[in-house]
């Protein structure tokens, strides 16, 4: 798939621009290139493991861990005086560790640190060819993402890089990011994920907990559904896929079955895992079972022979009437199903 827009400003403001700076853009030459970061894009991210760049030891049985994506963190899980050593690790541990072709990432720091700029110019000049996308924590503004993908493109062209091959992972985490989540989604054709951060954020809205992104007894409901709905329609609006982040009891298996459960129903294609157990479980919640996965097929099959053999646009299947809406429900699970690895059963 390819996308037009125009150099060196992009449609990174796309929705924001008055009629006379879109004039402007529109005198400029307009260049077509491969769609951003094009590799890592649609494939799975059920589970995300977080490794703690500064961490040798982390980093080393990172790839022997069974998640759909690996991020390399310079930000929380790195003290601040293992900050500036630990992009040289993550540098060499993208270089010379034997990833498999899972998606493979950094987590930077965030702009209002001083590390940001610097992060990125290491680690991209240092391991851009294999690195897939650029995580930024902390998002508050489109400017925030804005400002990542410009600095990007001046360093992939320093080295030599296609422009537009890392694509960007974006963590909301503050309350100012989650009012402006809209416009973040759409902020550059970078964006590949939006990610929600649940400590970060229980502690921007000062809610009385000290331990994020686990069920409140005490609340009657899910204290973050408005949240997750948000963040979820603002991704998929702008075709996202859509991540949760940590759960912190990481020696409970069985909560953070019952908590990832949740976003898996909403629609989330993932989560952050912090343990290799934790990755194991993710993998199993956030794909279809082999029974949902046929019935999907059933549903296709039975759809396109009533529209294209009887010329009818709905059918019972079942004891269930089917029509245009299950053909769209039902090719989400088979995508969804493929970037799991399933295979239709033979019938
Ligand atoms: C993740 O970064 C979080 O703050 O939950
Ligand atoms: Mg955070």
């Amino acid at each position: 798939m390819t996308i037009s827009y125009q150099t060196p400003k992009r449609v990174t403001v796309v929705g924001l621009w008055t009629g006379a700076a879109r004039a402007f853009e529109r005198s400029r030459p307009t260049v077509t290139i491969g769609r951003m970061s094009a590799r890592s894009r649609d494939l799975p991210r059920r589970s995300c493991l977080s490794t703690p760049a500064s961490s040798e030891r982390f980093l080393a049985k990172a790839p022997t861990v069974a998640a759909d994506m690996t991020f390399l963190d310079l930000e929380d899980a790195v003290a601040p005086g293992e900050k500036v050593g630990a992009r040289a690790k993550a540098v060499d541990a993208i270089k010379n560790l034997a990833w498999d072709d899972r998606v493979l990432c950094v987590r930077v720091n965030a702009w209002d640190t001083k590390w940001t700029y610097g992060d990125l110019i290491e680690v991209v000049s240092g391991a851009g060819e294999r690195l897939d996308e650029i995580m930024l924590p902390k998002v508050q503004s489109a400017a925030h993402v804005i400002a990542l993908d410009l600095l990007l493109t001046q360093i992939e062209e320093n080295c030599g890089l296609p422009i537009g091959h890392i694509g960007i992972e974006a963590q909301i985490e503050t309350t100012r990011g989650l009012i402006n989540v809209e416009e973040i989604c759409a902020a550059s054709p970078r964006l590949e994920t939006i990610i929600f951060g649940p400590a970060d954020f229980a502690a921007s809205m000062e809610m009385p907990v000290l331990t994020g992104g686990v069920q409140i007894p005490e609340y009657p409901g899910d204290h973050f559904h408005y949240v997750f709905s948000k963040i979820l329609m603002a991704g998929r609006a702008n075709g996202l896929q859509v991540i949760d982040g940590p759960f912190l009891y990481v020696r409970d298996s069985d909560a953070l079955r019952d908590f990832a459960m949740r976003t898996r129903m909403l629609g989330y294609d993932g989560k952050w895992a912090l343990t290799p157990d934790q990755a194991t479980v993710l993998n199993e919640v956030y794909s279809p079972t082999q029974e949902q996965f046929d019935r999907a097929f059933d549903i296709l099959d039975a759809y396109r022979h009533a529209t294209e053999e009887e010329g009818r646009g709905s059918v019972m299947f079942g004891d269930e009437m089917i029509d245009e809406a299950s053909r769209k429900m039902a090719t989400k699970f088979v995508t969804r199903g493929e970037r799991a690895g399933l295979r239709r059963s033979e019938s």
